[in-house]
């Protein structure tokens, strides 16, 4: 695995391996299993960001569940979040008397879970849960209460696994960082 990338003339170093997400999965996955034990959850993929960790999440869990796409543009092709949260796909199922779990790539400023929860919430859920992969707890910026955690992170700007620099790097196995 590359340990260096350059990307639009920026330099980025390995920050998470193939095999450290991999193993921390398991461990969120066998969380989950456990504390959802005989109910069948929603789990709510928020767009793009969370689609690898979404998919690797979801075999992990081996409880019954189903699963739901949200997609969210707040950032644009910038690297600091605009704050301005729009709805670009709503959800398809029935939230109303459902456990929902929504599964984000990265809570940075929380702003886009703070509008995932109130449109969530409206609609009466018998329970809700946050699952992110990464957490920038610096950067944000509103009360979000975050369940499982995958990797706590500075706040640094990060690709890869999902998460993109201008929509790109997206297909990166592992989780780089940008060296300032
Ligand atoms: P928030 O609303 O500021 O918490 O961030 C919302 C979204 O911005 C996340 O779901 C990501 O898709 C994206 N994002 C936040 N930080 C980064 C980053 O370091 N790299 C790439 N995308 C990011
Ligand atoms: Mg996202």
């Amino acid at each position: 695995m590359a340990k260096n990338l350059t990307v639009n003339g920026d330099t980025f170093e390995l920050m998470l391996s193939e095999r450290t997400i991999k193993n921390r999965i398991k461990e969120l996955a066998a969380q989950i299993n456990s504390d959802y034990a005989g109910k069948t959850p929603v789990f709510i993929g928020i767009l793009n960001g969370s689609f690898i960790f979404f998919a690797d999440l979801i075999r992990e869990i081996t409880i019954d569940c189903e699963v739901d796409f949200l997609k969210l543009s707040s950032y644009g092709d910038a690297k600091i979040s605009s704050g301005d949260v729009r709805l670009l796909k709503d959800l398809n199922c029935q939230v109303t008397g459902r456990d929902i779990i929504i599964v984000e790539d990265i809570v940075d400023s929380g702003l886009s879970m703070q509008y995932i929860r109130d449109l969530t919430l409206r609609q009466n859920p018998t329970s809700f849960r946050v699952v992110t992969l990464l957490y920038k707890p610096a950067s944000v910026k509103s009360n979000i209460q975050l369940d499982y955690v995958g990797f706590t992170i500075k706040p640094e700007f990060v690709i890869g696994y999902g998460l993109d620099y201008a929509q790109r790097e997206r297909n990166l196995k592992a989780i780089y960082r940008m060296k300032s």
